[in-house]
């Protein structure tokens, strides 16, 4: 998504004071995002998304919606009702995929639905080149034609019929895509190697709330039988969000501090959980959706490489980075994901973290403490990196770019706020500074 330049807010941060206290966990970004996307496959009734976070990715998605022709309106803080019934159009506009790449998920549903789609190329983004072409060639093993115009892809389909297809990379959002558009194919689609991210299951569970037919989601061969509609109206409560999750646990930690989640993905949190351990983080299960996170000294250099789930996530890395720039020993961070993750790494080192990077590799020597600098987010992930890095340096960090923080974190200064942390959020939008928060 690119900065909007209006928004010049930034975000003012006294490190040094531990967390405390309890955090609940809000809706997961990336599945509310698919979800509502398959709601394009929906013709016949309301669709009610409930612990929908209110972010500006999931706002371009509502307006991609609209632009179909759906009515898309927040009928409580969290709850999201999207009314696909008088979808007409077959085209999301440029202006919106180059905002946000999740915007392409709507093309294998709208395909399925129409019989056409024509879907800007969402292009590179601050983290990578992020082709599509695994999404494209699973849509034309089930028969649709593509072409590219004019910075456009264009599908057609007069029906898509069941395949197999095994994609080269379990791409998440290439699976979220043809196990929409199979959802309406004529005959069976197997999905081989497909992604396992807990985000596929609940895009499942919702497709099966609907009516659809699949199983498998989770390991790495998904079955979608098709089905001629998808009617039923759907009350579906999105999963809370791992990442947010995670972002909140490193904040425990890198701080000192002692902060119990609540409606946590528990078991989602795995892999993060066994990487913090190792780090001499204390993790208490206290039960399902609820996890004590208290951080100890010293910080222990870990080793992490990022891989698609059960692995470490990609999402996670920049965090996780933050909290090594403070370890004692030397980390290595490898990112096999996405080719341009490290962006922020320049950043941290304005705050006094020691980083080198070889290849795909960060190596990160442990610093005693980290020093308050003026600093800039480059991608979503980033900023929450340099904010957690700024929690618990000494003195004051200025975070710009606060834009990419607001993509994927709700009212994030503020519930850090309510553990103990020292945030104020300032706009020089007007020429002059004016105070959003207090500390
Ligand atoms: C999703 C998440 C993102 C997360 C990522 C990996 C959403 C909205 N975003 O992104 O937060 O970091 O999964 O967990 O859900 N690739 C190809 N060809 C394709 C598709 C992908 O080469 O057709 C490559 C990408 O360039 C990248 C890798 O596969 O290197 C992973 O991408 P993918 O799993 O598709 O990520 P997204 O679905 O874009």
């Amino acid at each position: 998504m690119k900065p909007n330049t209006m928004n010049l807010e930034r975000l003012i941060i006294q490190g040094g004071t531990p967390l405390c206290g309890n955090v609940a966990i809000y809706g997961a970004k990336n599945s509310a995002l698919v979800l509502m996307a398959a709601a394009v496959l929906g013709k016949q009734d309301i669709i009610v998304l409930e612990n929908t976070p209110r972010l500006a990715d999931i706002e371009i998605m509502a307006d991609v919606l609209r632009s179909l022709g759906a009515k898309v309106r927040f009928t409580e803080h969290h709850t999201l009702e999207i009314d696909p019934r008088e979808i007409n159009k077959t085209m999301a506009p440029y202006e919106l995929v180059t905002k946000m790449r999740a915007s392409f998920f709507v093309l294998g549903p709208l395909l399925a639905r129409m019989g056409e789609a024509r879907v800007s190329l969402p292009g590179g983004c601050a983290i990578g080149s992020r082709p599509v072409d695994i999404h494209l060639k699973g849509l034309e093993a089930m028969g649709a034609t593509i072409e590219i115009e004019h910075g456009d892809v264009i599908a057609q389909a007069d029906k898509l019929v069941g395949a197999d297809i095994h994609l080269n990379f379990p791409s998440v959002g290439a699976t979220e895509n043809l196990m929409m558009a199979a959802s309406l194919a004529e005959g069976t689609t197997r999905l081989y190697n497909a992604a396992r991210e807990p985000e596929i299951i609940d895009l499942a569970n919702f497709l099966k709330a609907m009516g659809a037919k699949i199983e498998g989601a989770g390991s790495d061969t998904i079955i979608i039988e098709g089905v001629k509609d998808l009617k039923q109206p759907v009350y579906y409560s999105v999963m809370p969000d791992r990442i947010e999750a995670g972002t909140f646990m490193i904040a425990a930690a890198i701080t000192k501090g002692d902060v119990i989640l609540e409606r946590a993905p528990v078991h989602e949190l795995e892999s993060l959980s066994v990487k913090l351990r190792e780090a001499n983080v204390m993790i208490e299960t206290i039960d399902h959706q609820t996890l004590r996170v208290q951080g100890r000294r010293p910080i222990l250099a870990t080793d992490v490489r990022t891989m698609p789930h059960p692995g470490f996530p990609t999402d996670m890395q920049a965090q996780f980075a933050a909290m090594m720039a403070l370890a004692h020993g030397t980390s290595r961070i490898t990112e096999t994901v996405f080719e341009n993750r490290f962006m922020y790494v320049d950043e941290l080192q304005r705050m006094g973290a020691n980083i080198r990077i070889e290849g795909n590799t960060a190596t990160i020597v442990g610093q005693p403490r980290l020093s308050g600098a003026p600093v800039q987010a480059t991608d979503l992930r980033a900023a929450a990196a340099l904010v957690l890095a700024g929690l618990v340096a000494d003195g004051e960090t200025i975070v710009s770019n606060l834009f990419y923080l607001d993509r994927g974190y709700e009212a994030f200064e503020k519930r850090l706020a309510q553990l103990g942390a020292r945030t104020c959020r300032i706009s020089t939008s007007a020429q002059k500074s004016e105070a959003i928060g207090t500390y």
